[in-house]
């Protein structure tokens, strides 16, 4: 029997029954429906799982009917195969069963097993409406070297918060360094072929700016401990990736050279040298050819340079004039391709004609802070502010190295777009030299061990994020070797002929110190007598700019 809802002596409410049966029935379906579309979302997620769950149930099929023998036809038929394969082409094999194999192993074991742990001590899990909001784990995929880690963040993150908790990220999944990346690390493959356009449109949704996604990289096994040897000389340099090292995870790293200027900041005896060499070796095709003219300042009185003194089309070590006028020279050189290019092109393409000039500066503090003659300080100051300002757009680029990256040293260091940051000695200067925010972002160069000699960390194209890799370590022999095989054809700007020369080194030869406390000695390179500038060339110039109204330097 129903009885009444309310019963009051006078007043009589009945329940309403099939209303509430209604509302109950609706309330469970929904319900029944958000369960039955989440399997099927979950299904379609773990598509991956599917062959793998199709294949146990076959397995299992096949022995209850035919036992264990066809499992260990397939066994063999596989192993062979896969011998095969390995022998065949090795490569792939390893990108698509090692390599694939290895992420699935790592993924399971290392990631999902630990992920809610490692985030929630790591402090990356949100709080909200009494449950936790755990960043989501995409995908692993693994080289020999690193495991990249896709996850996704919960709402309420942004990707600062990776790049602080990077380093206990990377101990707690048991490396040494996790490298936050805010973006897609490649970019979609080139498409060619009569599906291209079908392709580009998939790449487009496919590779499409994923703002929640962050990526880590996990440096599993360290590569840049050991040294990197010389890496071969490009037969064409190719100035957008010049191949100077390795990255961390086992990539070339390719530098572009292209309309920029370069700043190595390290401290001493931390590898600056080797940048230099490594970028030279990778010019070296261009240098032979001509089609690369580098001209060499080094104020520590030729340390570092002699050695390669045949590369170089113009070189000065000991002669704080000259190295003013060689410096007066470029931005002459600059303004007179300015005038031809105006209103043409945008950026220079070198040709043999008009050369691509790279002015290498060992220590360009020297030149800067410290130089004694304050009249030529100021020279040295203002051409090199003329060249970092106009000349890169216009193929007269500096490469210039410095102990110390502070403006009060380097007044000029804003004007170098293109930053490398070997070991440093202190934390400040790491933003000085990467801009600021790069040491937050992982760029731990105050860190880098006296021992990682030509490791540093630069900024790759398109990512804030900086890498860390080692440049190849270039020896006196491989030096003498390259200024050998690809010596620079001769000079058509002169060197100057009218500058008091200074008094010479006591001995023909010059100690080079080589770390070890001992020393080995060099040769100076014999002054080459330089050609005299043609008489088509000497009007194409800038004469006004010269002494004596026209004095070819
Ligand atoms: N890329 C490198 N890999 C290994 N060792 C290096 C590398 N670069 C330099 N070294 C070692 O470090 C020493 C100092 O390097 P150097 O280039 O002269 O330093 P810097 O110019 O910064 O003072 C070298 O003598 C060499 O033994
Ligand atoms: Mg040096």
């Amino acid at each position: 029997m129903r009885a009444p809802l309310v019963n009051f002596r006078r007043l009589q409410v009945a329940a309403p029954w099939p209303l509430v049966w209604t509302v109950t029935f609706f309330i469970l379906l929904a319900r029944l429906v958000v369960l039955l579309v989440g399997i099927a979302v979950t299904a379609v997620r773990h598509w991956r799982a599917w062959p793998a769950v199709a294949l146990v149930l076959l397995a299992v099929d096949v022995h209850r009917s035919h036992g264990w023998w066809p499992h260990v036809l397939v066994l063999i038929v596989v192993a062979a195969s896969a011998g095969m394969w390995w022998w065949r082409s090795r490569e792939s094999f390893e990108r698509l069963v090692v390599l694939r194999g290895l992420s699935w192993w790592r993924r399971l074991w290392v990631y999902r097993r630990q992920w809610h742990e490692v985030m929630s001590l790591c402090g990356l899990v949100k709080k909200y409406d009494g449950g936790e909001k755990l960043p989501e784990l995409l995908s692993v995929r693994c080289s020999y070297a690193t495991d990249e880690v896709v996850l996704r963040m919960p709402r309420g993150q942004n990707p600062e918060a990776y790049h602080k908790a990077a380093r206990d990220l990377a101990y707690s999944f048991g490396t040494r360094h996790c490298r936050v990346f805010s973006g897609r690390r490649q970019a979609p493959p080139a498409r060619s072929g009569s599906l291209a356009w079908i392709l580009r449109r998939v790449d487009a949704i496919r590779f499409r700016d994923r703002p929640r996604q962050v990526w880590l990289v996990l440096i599993r096994r360290d590569p840049l401990t050991r040294i990197v040897k010389p890496l071969p000389v490009p037969a064409r340099p190719d100035f957008t990736a010049l191949p100077l090292g390795t990255r961390e995870d086992l990539a070339v790293y390719c530098l572009r050279l292209l309309a920029t200027h370069v700043l190595i900041g390290g401290a001493t005896r931390m590898g600056k040298g080797s940048v230099i060499w490594s970028l030279l070796r990778a010019l070296a095709a261009g240098i032979r050819s001509g089609l690369v003219r580098v001209w060499a300042i080094d104020p520590k009185g030729g340390m570092e340079l002699s050695i390669g003194r045949p590369l170089f089309s113009r070189y000065v070590d000991d002669d704080w004039t000259r190295m003013a006028d060689m410096l007066d020279d470029a931005v002459t050189r600059m303004r007179a391709r300015q005038r031809v290019l105006r209103g043409k092109v945008r950026v220079h393409t070198p040709t043999v004609d008009e050369p691509l000039i790279v002015i290498v500066i060992d220590e360009l503090a020297t030149l800067l802070a410290f130089l004694p003659d304050s009249d030529i300080r100021s020279r040295i100051a203002q051409s090199l502010g003329m060249l970092l300002s106009q000349g890169a757009g216009l193929g007269v680029l500096v490469v210039a190295a410095t102990q110390d990256p502070r403006k009060e040293v380097v007044s000029v260091r804003d004007f170098f777009p293109t930053r490398i940051a070997l070991g440093l000695t202190e934390r400040g200067h790491v933003d000085l030299l990467l801009g600021d925010g790069a040491r937050d972002r992982g760029a731990l160069a105050d860190q880098i061990p006296l021992s990682a000699k030509g490791v540093a960390y630069v900024l790759l194209d398109g990512q804030p994020e900086p890498a860390r890799v080692r440049f190849s370590y270039i020896s006196d022999d491989v030096i003498r070797e390259m200024a050998a095989t690809f010596p620079a054809p001769a000079e058509v700007q002169p060197e100057p002929v009218n500058t008091p020369t200074p008094t010479p080194a006591p001995a023909a030869v010059k100690a080079r110190s080589n770390g070890n406390g001992r020393h080995t000695y060099r040769p100076t390179a014999p002054k080459q007598a330089a050609p005299l500038l043609p008489s088509s060339l000497l009007h194409a110039l800038d004469l006004d700019a010269t002494p004596n109204g026209g004095d070819p330097r």
